[in-house]
């Protein structure tokens, strides 16, 4: 058992550090994305992948010189929402939609004064004003420190079951050696030798076994190669496209999804070079559109078919942001499994996470739970408070 406890006590202190890792990283960035907001080229990143200013048309038109084509309330509403002002008719929406193809720009969670500020970022042809200071540099470093523990825990725990690999193959080998030897060859004459090596090599096997069986089926840390090098820092990080502008349901059904080729194609008709693969990635996709065949992506992320997990309970109505079950997606070039998917993760979530109950039409009908909060018998209400750890939620 001495090994079973030192791989079960570094694995609880591992997943210790990874909750606390990724809790810090969470709120390190909440504050972070909070002084954003004053941060006007950090707020214009965004917009990035689809526009310059003064370089010519990308996704979208080149937007120099736009803050002299349109008034701001236009621009403001177009920026927020932009398929919004389309349907309701607005000529120069309609115009300028048709004239790129109707392609349409992702609408943008930004406050009125966040836009008036990107408007003059892109008025100051892409440079900030003398009203515009940069702030609070250091809490991009604090968020880098912490990206890079919670990275190095990731790797470290990975390195960790490739040494659990290695060591199960030693002691197979020395195992097979020392019955070979006892039985047959009798190179070592003091038999005692063998039987230590028989036995001590069966115990750390039957260690590692039961260590690797209990968490069967199980793929923590899983990094499948995918058959595009597609990078979500490169998306999602440098670029800021929004989650949901690719994994379109996640809001609205079960599946998060993967987006279509013709996703990717809204914006690959244009930009046709990346920096680090050059044109050697991105012509996949157009082979896949020539061919008429989708991407074969490796999913990542799998539950056993008796487990019924719905996205847009989590992140619709729990409001669970996607990074606490699946890290820092914006980070990594390549994405990693980050929780292990056990009951136990689902379990341990649902009995310490309040529900919005006070908000939510919905939980109107536990009348029992809302006196209990109103006399302060409760401090919150969690979802197991509401059954989120009754067997037929979760099991088919
Ligand atoms: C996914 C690509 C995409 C992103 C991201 C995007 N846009 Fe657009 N944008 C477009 C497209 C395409 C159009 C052309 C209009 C249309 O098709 O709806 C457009 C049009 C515009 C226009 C109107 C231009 C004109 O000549 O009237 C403005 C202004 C604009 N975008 C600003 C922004 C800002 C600011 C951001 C970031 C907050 C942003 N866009 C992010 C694709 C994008
Ligand atoms: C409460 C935890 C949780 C949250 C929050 C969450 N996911 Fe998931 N996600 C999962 C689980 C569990 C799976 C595996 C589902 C399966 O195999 O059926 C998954 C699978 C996926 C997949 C694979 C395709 C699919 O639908 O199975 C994508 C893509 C994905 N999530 C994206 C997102 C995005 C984007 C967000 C945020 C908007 C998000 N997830 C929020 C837990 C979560
Ligand atoms: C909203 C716009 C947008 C969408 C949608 C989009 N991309 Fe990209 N993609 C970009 C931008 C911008 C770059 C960065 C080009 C560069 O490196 O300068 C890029 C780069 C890439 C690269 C090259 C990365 C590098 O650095 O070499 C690949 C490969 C790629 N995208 C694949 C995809 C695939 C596959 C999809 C669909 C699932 C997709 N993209 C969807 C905007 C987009
Ligand atoms: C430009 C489109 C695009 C954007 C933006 C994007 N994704 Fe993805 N996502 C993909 C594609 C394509 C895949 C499949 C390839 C892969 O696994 O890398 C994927 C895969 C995933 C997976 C793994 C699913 C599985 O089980 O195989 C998760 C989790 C995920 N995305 C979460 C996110 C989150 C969180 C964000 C926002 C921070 C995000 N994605 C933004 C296109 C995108
Ligand atoms: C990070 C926290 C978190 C994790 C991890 C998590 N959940 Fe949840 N889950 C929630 C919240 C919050 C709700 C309540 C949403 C609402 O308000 O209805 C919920 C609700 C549910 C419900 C509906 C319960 C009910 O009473 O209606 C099911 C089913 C469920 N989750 C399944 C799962 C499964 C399966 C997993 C693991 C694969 C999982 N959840 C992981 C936070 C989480
Ligand atoms: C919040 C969601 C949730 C609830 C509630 C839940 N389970 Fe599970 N259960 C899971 C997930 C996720 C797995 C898959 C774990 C894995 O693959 O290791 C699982 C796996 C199992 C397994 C397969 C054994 C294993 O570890 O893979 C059994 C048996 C099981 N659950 C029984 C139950 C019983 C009995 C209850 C009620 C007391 C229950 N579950 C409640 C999410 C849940």
């Amino acid at each position: 058992m001495i090994i079973n406890n030192i791989i079960r006590n570094k694995q609880l202190i591992f997943s210790r550090f990874i909750t606390f890792g990724i809790l810090t990283l969470f709120l390190l960035i909440s504050v972070y994305s909070f002084s954003q907001n004053t941060n006007d080229e950090n707020n214009f990143q965004q917009c990035r992948a689809c526009h310059t200013i003064g370089s010519g048309k990308l996704v979208g038109p080149d937007l120099k010189g736009v803050t002299d084509r349109r008034d701001e309330a236009w621009l403001i509403s177009f920026i927020q929402n932009s398929q919004k002002l389309i349907q309701s008719g607005n000529e120069q929406a309609v115009k300028i939609f048709n004239e790129n193809n109707r392609i349409p720009m992702p609408p943008h969670n930004l406050t009125d004064d966040q836009v008036r500020g990107i408007i003059k970022y892109i008025a100051n042809g892409g440079k900030l004003g003398a009203d515009q200071a940069k702030v609070a540099p250091n809490e991009d470093t604090e968020v880098k420190i912490a990206e890079d523990t919670a990275h190095l825990i990731v790797e470290t725990k990975r390195d960790e079951q490739e040494n659990m690999r290695w060591v199960l193959f030693v002691m197979v080998i020395l195992l097979l050696v020392s019955i070979v030897d006892l039985a047959k060859t009798k190179i070592l004459k003091a038999k005692w030798i063998h039987y230590i090596v028989i036995i001590t090599s069966l115990f750390i096997i039957s260690e590692i076994i039961f260590v690797e069986a209990t968490s069967l089926g199980r793929q923590q840390y899983y990094q499948p190669d995918q058959p595009v090098w597609f990078s979500h820092k490169v998306h999602a990080g440098q670029n800021q496209i929004d989650c949901k502008y690719c994994h379109f349901t996640v809001e609205k059904s079960m599946h998060a999804g993967i987006p279509p080729v013709s996703v990717c194609m809204n914006c690959h008709s244009q930009v046709k070079k990346g920096t680090r693969t050059g044109t050697k990635e991105i012509s996949k996709i157009y082979d896949a559109i020539k061919n008429n065949e989708p991407i074969a992506w490796v999913k990542v992320y799998n539950l056993p078919d008796h487990v019924y997990f719905n996205h847009a309970q989590h992140v619709n109505v729990g409001q669970i942001d996607c990074i606490r079950c699946h890290g820092d997606v914006a980070k990594m070039d390549q994405i990693i499994e980050v929780p292990e998917l056990s009951m136990g993760w689902c379990i341990s979530c649902h009995r310490t996470e309040k529900v919005h109950f006070e908000s939510n039409k919905f939980y109107d009908q536990y009348t029992e739970l809302h006196k209990k909060l109103k006399d302060g018998e409760m401090p919150g209400v969690t979802v197991q408070n509401i059954g989120g750890d009754e067997c037929a939620k979760c099991h088919y």
